[in-house]
């Protein structure tokens, strides 16, 4: 198989289950592709309201969830499919951050317990000299130390420090991925930023990339080099950041990027992400643009048709809108 450098979430549709007894189905992602190259370090923002999918599509990026169709590459190779060694190998690459450290780490249990059990079991690293030099190594990485943590309970350290020590953990086996999910979204403002620029500078010293999942696009633009955007299950935009806050393409981002930098209430409301469950459901089950609904642009095709995607000046877009670009 070609070895590339990339990740590759190509086609990738989720299904799940809804109503009383979970017996009709959704597609909590429809048709995702997003071509990550690894030779640079970066941040991929991935951003949607509340219920957009993107938990959903880092967890199949984890490979913990499986799609009932597409697949993921990683340098090649279908995740999915992987076996033995070679999970353990996809373990070591791809690691996750979670959003509360207060849930990652058991209350009862040691701090540096979890550091020693990730050296001995995933990287299989047995002398005791050079396990603590990892973990001391990790540590570093975040502004603290062995010395600093040892012996020490999740209590008796701030929610900014926790956040430290769980990005500290996933850093124990190099990783050339960092999947975090809303990972500031627990913290004070202050810590937020601190946080956030410790994975800036984390990604350009490791030689990372950094897959960050927020629904909040003021922080998205702080942190991130590229961003796709999640409508209801599909991936309505994708491109460098500050393309697509510059010039955004989709009709939908173009109403969430207003929403943030608007203060006017009228348009506020107009726009707001806030909606009924009953109408999130029906536009997850058009077999159209999810957006249909809710755009001033709205053709025939689009409430039956998924556009394609569509290159437009460096950002992919779906949107029927766009088509002529395809075809010159
Ligand atoms: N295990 C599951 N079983 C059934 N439905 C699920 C499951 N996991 C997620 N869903 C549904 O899939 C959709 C996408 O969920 P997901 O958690 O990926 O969204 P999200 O973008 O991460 O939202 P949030 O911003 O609230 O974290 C939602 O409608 C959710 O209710
Ligand atoms: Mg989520």
């Amino acid at each position: 198989m070609a070895m590339n450098n990339k990740l590759v979430i190509d086609n990738v549709t989720k299904m799940y289950g809804y109503g009383l007894l979970g017996l009709k189905k959704f597609k909590a992602l429809d048709s995702v592709s997003m071509d990550i190259d690894l030779g640079e370090p970066k941040i991929v923002v991935i951003a949607g309201e509340t219920g957009s999918g993107k938990t959903t599509l880092l967890r199949i990026i984890m490979g913990v969830v499986k799609p009932e169709y597409g697949k993921v590459l990683y340098k090649g190779y279908n995740i999915h499919k992987l076996r033995g060694s070679a999970v353990k190998w996809y373990r070591r690459e791809v690691q996750p951050l979670f959003q509360d450290p207060y849930e990652t780490f058991n209350p009862l249990r040691r701090i540096d317990s979890y550091f020693y059990d990730t050296v001995y079991n995933i990287l299989e690293i047995k002398s005791r000299d050079e396990v603590e030099r990892r973990i001391d190594e990790a540590l570093k990485f975040v502004g603290l130390s062995l010395d600093r943590v040892a012996g020490k309970y999740p209590h008796e350290f701030s929610g900014g420090e926790l956040q430290r020590i769980s990005i500290a953990r996933a850093l124990l086996t190099h990783p050339k991925i960092l999947l975090a999910d809303e990972p500031v979204s627990m913290l004070d403002a202050t810590l937020r930023a601190s946080i956030l620029n410790l994975l800036k500078d984390l990604k350009e010293k490791l030689n990372m990339v950094v897959i960050y999942v927020t629904h909040d696009l003021a922080t998205a633009y702080y942190i991130g080099d590229y961003i796709s955007i999640l409508y209801r299950g599909t991936l309505v935009e994708y491109g460098p950041i500050t393309k697509v806050y510059q010039e955004p393409k989709h009709p939908y981002t173009n109403a969430l990027l207003e929403s943030i930098l608007e203060p006017d209430p009228t348009l506020r409301e107009k726009y707001s992400v806030i909606r009924p469950s009953a109408i999130e459901i029906k536009e997850f089950l058009l077999p159209g643009c999810r957006y249909a609904n809710r755009c001033p642009y709205a053709k025939d095709i689009c409430w039956y048709k998924l556009p394609p995607f569509i290159e437009v000046n460096g950002t992919y877009v779906r949107c029927w809108k766009y088509l002529d670009y395809k075809e010159k």
